[in-house]
């Protein structure tokens, strides 16, 4: 289980996150939903301990990251896999290399196990003969499909996706949901998904919260989504405005 107790972080004078509390249960999928810039990304970036809130406390099972020894944060960030919102590849390395810096930093594993799961994640997500590329060489999509293989590699417990179908095309998108999916089913895995995609959130969430401005605002299942009559939920998840939020007339 992740748990988020209490979590504040502001950056300056920004607040960003007033209050933040969630828990994720074991092999489920969670959702989160929120308007661009409302911290969706800082939250993901606090779980797995790149962004050190101001207050509260996050638990990956047994362990506090924000008030642990060196030797347990290494042992949470084994359990947690996690996919950046821009990819995040290292440019120097190759396209094997990126895949494998998990394996080889966070496991034992032998090279040519190495070589067989790299292979094989970069297979999953629909990548073949990329192996010897830079991430230059690729295009958006292309890297971040092998941000997603980075991520699975050394099988952790949970996984965290910032925007995982962001800049797919919709078929692509949806073998990421079917991967999201089996690696549920068959791996158990337990996943926070920070996504703007609701066709994908309602293929894949057991349950969707919303973040805006600061806090959580909303937490159900897809079912009860669809019916909020919550009106931040309801404009986000429809897609709808009411109408213009400039109308200069010298335009
Ligand atoms: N390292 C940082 N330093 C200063 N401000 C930051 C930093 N990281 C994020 N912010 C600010 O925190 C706010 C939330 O950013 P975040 O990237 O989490 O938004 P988001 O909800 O992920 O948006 P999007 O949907 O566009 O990805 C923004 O106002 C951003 O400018
Ligand atoms: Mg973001």
């Amino acid at each position: 289980m992740i748990k988020v107790e209490n979590i504040h972080k502001s950056f300056g004078f920004k607040r960003v996150l007033c209050g933040v509390n969630l828990e994720v249960y074991d092999s489920e999928t969670l959702v989160i939903v929120g308007s661009s810039g409302m911290g969706k990304s800082v939250l993901l970036k606090t779980i797995v301990g790149l962004v050190k809130p101001d207050t509260g406390s996050v638990l990956i099972e047994d362990i506090n990251i924000t008030k642990c020894s060196s030797s347990d944060l290494h042992l949470a960030r084994k359990r947690v896999g996690y996919v950046f919102q821009e990819a995040a590849l290292f440019d120097s390395l190759s396209i094997f290399e990126n895949v494998a810096f998990g394996l080889r930093t966070l496991t034992s594993l032998k090279e040519d196990e190495i070589k067989q799961r790299v292979r094989r994640c970069l297979e999953m997500v629909c990548l073949n003969n990329v192996e010897s590329l830079r991430p230059s060489e690729l295009s958006g999509g292309m890297k971040k499909r092998v941000g997603i293989a980075r991520a699975i590699a050394y099988k952790p417990r949970y996984i965290l996706y910032d925007e995982p179908t962001a800049g797919l095309d919709p078929v692509m998108s949806d073998i990421i949901n079917e991967l999201i999916m089996y690696l549920k089913k068959h791996l158990k895995v337990t996943s926070i998904i920070v996504t703007h995609d609701m066709k994908s959130a309602y293929k894949i969430a057991d349950r969707i919260m919303m973040l805006h401005e600061g806090k959580m605002i909303f937490d159900g299942r897809p079912e009860e989504t669809r019916q909020t009559k919550n009106e931040y939920v309801r404009q986000f998840v429809e897609g709808s405005t009411r109408g213009p939020i400039v109308a200069d007339k010298n335009f």
